[in-house]
Formats: C-alpha cells, structure tokens, sequence
C-alpha cells in the first residue's frame, strides 16, 4: 500500500460488534487491510475525534478490540452493527520474529490486543510460544481460546478468581528461570513493561515491546507521541529492549492532549 492510500479516510460499515468482558468489545469492519502485528489504524468518529487501535485481525475484513476508558471510547460503544466510521492506515512498525525458535509473550489487560496475531503468526512459522497473560479479574479475561489454540497460555488475575493469582512480572521470573528463550514480547500498562524490561536486562534477553502514546496525526507531523527523540506512530509503536533501555521518558512520562508533560502513574 503506497503512502497516500495509507492516508486515506476508508468508510467502515461494522459487520459485527461482541461484547466479550464488560468492558471490552470488538468491532468487526469492512475493509480490507494487511498489517504487520503490532501496526494500528486510526479509527475516526466524525465530530467526536479519531484514535488509534490496533488490529486483531486482518484481510478482506479487519477487526479492533475497544476496551472503554473516555470519550471516545464511549461513543465507539453505543454504536451498532450497521453503522459507519473512519479507517486510516496501516501505520507504525510492527513486531519483528525473524530466526527466532522458542519466546516468551507478555500481556496485560487490552495490550492482548496486540499480542494475539503475533502468537498466530509465530505458531504458523513454528515457533515455540509461551503466553503469559495478566488480568484483573476473570471476567476481564480476553482471547483464551483463541491463543490457547497457538501457544501455551498461562494466566494470571491479580484477585486469584482465575489460573494464577498475582501480577505477570512475578509469574515471568519463574517462566525465566525455567526456560530460555530467543526473544520476548510485551505489550500492557507501561509500569508493568518497565518491571519487564528489567527482568529482560537481568536474564539478558531480547525483547520488543508496544507502547503507548497520545496521538493525532499518526504520521509523524504533529510531534504529539514523542518518547525521547522517538514519535510512536512512526518509529514505534514497537520498540526495542535496546532503545527502550536508553529511554529517559519510556515508564515515566507521557504528553497529555494539550501537549503537557505528566508522570504516568
Ligand atoms: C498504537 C496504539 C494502539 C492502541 N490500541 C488499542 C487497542 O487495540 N485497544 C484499546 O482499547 N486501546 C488501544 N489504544 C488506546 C486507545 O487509543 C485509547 O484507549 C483511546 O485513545 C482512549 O480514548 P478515550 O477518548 O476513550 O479515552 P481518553 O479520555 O482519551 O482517556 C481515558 C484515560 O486514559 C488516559 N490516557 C489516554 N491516552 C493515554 C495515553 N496514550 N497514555 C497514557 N494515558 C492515556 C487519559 O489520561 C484518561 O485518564 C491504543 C493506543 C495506541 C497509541
Ligand atoms: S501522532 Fe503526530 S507525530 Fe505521532
């Protein structure tokens, strides 16, 4: 796809919307797109605002997982089947698994979402895939089937009601100490990857992670998603343990929609 079809606006009708924990559903569009897992698009509601999602499935239709946080988000749950929006994209970097055989993936509440077509992608290239995947609670609990069908997927809720209690940087030491692996992949709230990293530098192992930031324009211009000298939408959002291991903002910092600079807690 060149770069003026990627900036196009495509009008979406959602084929299907699930509802599958009480705050997240997925959405079900009619486009047709391919994207490198771990790339998003911008989801654009006229008059309310456009945001970035990543895609859990891709070709002749492509689907979002919306985990309901703000505005926008809210407005994207009362729609139903029928109805239009706005895509734009692909765009970012996505995860890269080149010569790898066994690895470890960690998730967190909605990061799953850009973690569950780079399971299914490394499962076809036959790659060994331990999943750990942490929730709050069991009825949060996203996507078993669908990777218990392409890894072994362990998980974890931080209230004990489903698989193991406790949080995914506790459960990965053991997994580390166990197991070696040629990479790891994580995606999840920013304090938990900043616990991963660390372990990745103590058991010096490889990982890519997805981060999160504001953004608007998705392509580089606005200087919105900035992390140290890096804009997420373009460089990222993937990064890796390397670049992040330099980063003074990654874990610390992020840009507010007005551009001011807030400590993320
Ligand atoms: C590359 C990328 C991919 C994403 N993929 C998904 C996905 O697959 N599924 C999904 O549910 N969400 C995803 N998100 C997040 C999604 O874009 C936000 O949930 C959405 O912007 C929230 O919009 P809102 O108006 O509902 O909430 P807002 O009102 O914008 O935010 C709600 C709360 O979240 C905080 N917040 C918002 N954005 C950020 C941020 N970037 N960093 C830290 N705190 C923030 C706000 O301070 C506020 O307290 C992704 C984000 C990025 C950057
Ligand atoms: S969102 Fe505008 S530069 Fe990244």
């Amino acid at each position: 796809m060149n770069e003026f079809e990627r900036s196009r606006v495509r009008e979406a009708r959602i084929l299907k919307i699930e509802q599958e924990t009480p705050t997240v559903k997925t959405f079900e569009l009619g486009v047709s797109l391919d994207a490198v897992p771990g790339q998003f698009v911008m989801v654009w509601l006229p008059r309310v605002a456009e945001k970035p999602f990543t895609l859990i499935k891709t070709g002749n239709t492509i689907a979002i997982a919306v985990k309901k946080r703000g505005g926008f988000t809210e407005k994207l749950f009362q729609l139903n089947e029928g109805s239009y929006l706005g895509i734009r994209g692909p765009y970012g970097k996505g995860f890269s698994w080149g010569g790898v055989k066994k690895v470890c993936v960690v998730a967190g509440g909605i990061g799953i979402a850009a973690l569950v077509r780079l399971a299914e992608e490394l499962a076809k290239s036959k790659v060994s895939v331990d999943f750990i995947a942490g929730f709050r609670t069991k009825s949060e609990v996203l996507f078993k089937e669908r990777i218990e069908n392409v890894a072994n997927l362990h998980i974890i809720t931080e209230d004990g009601s489903f698989g193991t209690k406790g949080i995914c940087s506790d459960v990965l030491m053991d997994f580390l100490k166990k197991n070696e692996y040629d990479k790891l992949y994580c995606c999840g709230p920013e304090l938990m990857m900043v616990k991963v990293l660390k372990l990745c530098k103590k058991f010096n192992l490889k990982a890519e992670f997805a981060v999160e930031r504001y953004m608007k324009c998705a392509v580089g211009l606005c200087g919105q998603c900035c992390l140290d000298e890096w804009l997420v939408c373009r460089d990222g959002p993937v990064f890796s343990s390397e670049q992040l291991l330099k980063s003074k903002e990654f874990g610390k910092f992020y840009y507010t929609k007005s551009g001011k600079k807030v400590a993320i807690q």
